[in-house]
């Protein structure tokens, strides 16, 4: 019996194709799913915040664990590793750390690190978005940094102005849609505009990864937003706080629909989340590494790909086989 059922549970997740794409790697494919029934009574997770983005085609997806969707670890036309239970994570998130410490051993400043690090940051969204993967979501500037030298601030802020000012140029792009979370209009009306163009632009972008790049972000800072959003709406008459369950807020906190990432990879070697995406990483399996974020190779993400689909996720349930 348990063989049968082993061989059925194989069968449900072999990888399928939907429109030339492994099954759910389109945009707005409602991915966020895996191979684990959500615990009985359980609300479908809840993704990203949404402040300063656009909405992206197909929002409003649910991502209730279970949904299904996923091509075979390791990506496109790859056959699954020995001893994988999970496809490929629809979502990845990814604490980019490591770079002023990449630069200190070449005896650069600290910028030049994090300008290593946004061309890693490119290297790694065309890998993922190369084998599959739907939504990349990365921590590039939290709130907790403005508190860093003055100088390094800038350099990150030119960084982005940079970005901004060379998107076009670059062909891979075409195959991204960028959106952001955090509140971007801190970085000034100018960039914040320009951010905001490059959101618009790509945000039909078909065939494309979801690209989240999270400025000026807190997790925290996200919550308490959603749960102001929530007071005002019940003030208001609009909402019953009596009827707001988790489902609901989260919603409020991702009005866009992107689901909850299933993967956290950090490289640079620290092992917290530092209030990156509190709410959303809630189930999300994690990987760390010592590996400095502009080291970080597309091998490296396969590592962690290869070590999630050996993973059992449970979301606080028990394994199908008890
Ligand atoms: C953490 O490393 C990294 C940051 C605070 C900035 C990350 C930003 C980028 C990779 C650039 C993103 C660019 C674009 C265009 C989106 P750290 O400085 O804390 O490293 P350390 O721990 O070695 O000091």
């Amino acid at each position: 019996m348990a063989g049968i059922i082993r061989a059925l549970r194989q069968w449900l997740r072999r990888p399928r194709k939907k429109n030339g794409l492994p099954h759910g790697a389109g945009a707005g494919a409602g991915a966020g799913a895996n191979a684990e029934s959500p615990p009985p009574g359980a609300d479908a997770p809840a993704a990203l915040t949404a402040a300063g983005t656009a909405a992206l085609p197909g929002g409003g997806a649910k991502a209730a664990p279970g949904s299904g969707a996923g091509a075979a670890p390791g990506g496109k036309g790859k056959s699954a590793p020995k001893g994988a239970v999970l496809p490929l994570p629809p979502h990845i998130a990814i604490i980019m750390d490591g770079n002023g410490r990449w630069a200190k051993r070449r005896a650069l400043p600290r910028s030049l690190g994090h300008r290593a690090g946004a061309e890693t940051l490119k290297r790694i969204t065309r890998h993922c978005k190369n084998i599959g993967v739907s939504y990349l979501t990365v921590y590039a500037f939290s709130t907790e940094n403005w508190n860093r030298p003055k100088a390094e601030v800038q350099g990150i802020v030119a960084l982005l102005a940079d970005y901004m000012a060379t998107f076009d140029q670059d062909p891979e792009n075409g195959s991204i849609r960028v959106r952001y979370i955090g509140d971007i209009s801190a970085f000034g009306e100018e960039l914040a505009e320009g951010l905001g163009r490059i959101a618009e632009k790509t945000r039909l972008n078909a065939d494309a990864i979801t690209l989240t790049i999270a400025l000026n972000y807190g997790g925290r800072a996200a919550i308490a937003a959603a749960a102001r959003e929530a007071a005002a709406q019940a003030a208001s008459g609009a909402m019953d706080p009596g009827e707001l369950d988790v489902a609901g807020f989260g919603r409020l906190l991702n009005p866009d629909g992107i689901p909850d990432p299933d993967l956290l990879i950090r490289p640079g070697a620290e092992k917290r989340i530092s209030n990156f995406l509190l709410w959303e990483l809630a189930y999300a399996e994690l990987w760390f590494t010592d590996v400095l974020w502009p080291d970080i190779s597309e091998r490296d993400i396969d590592e962690a790909i290869e070590s999630y689909g050996k993973r059992q996720r449970r979301f606080g349930g028990l394994a199908n086989d008890g």
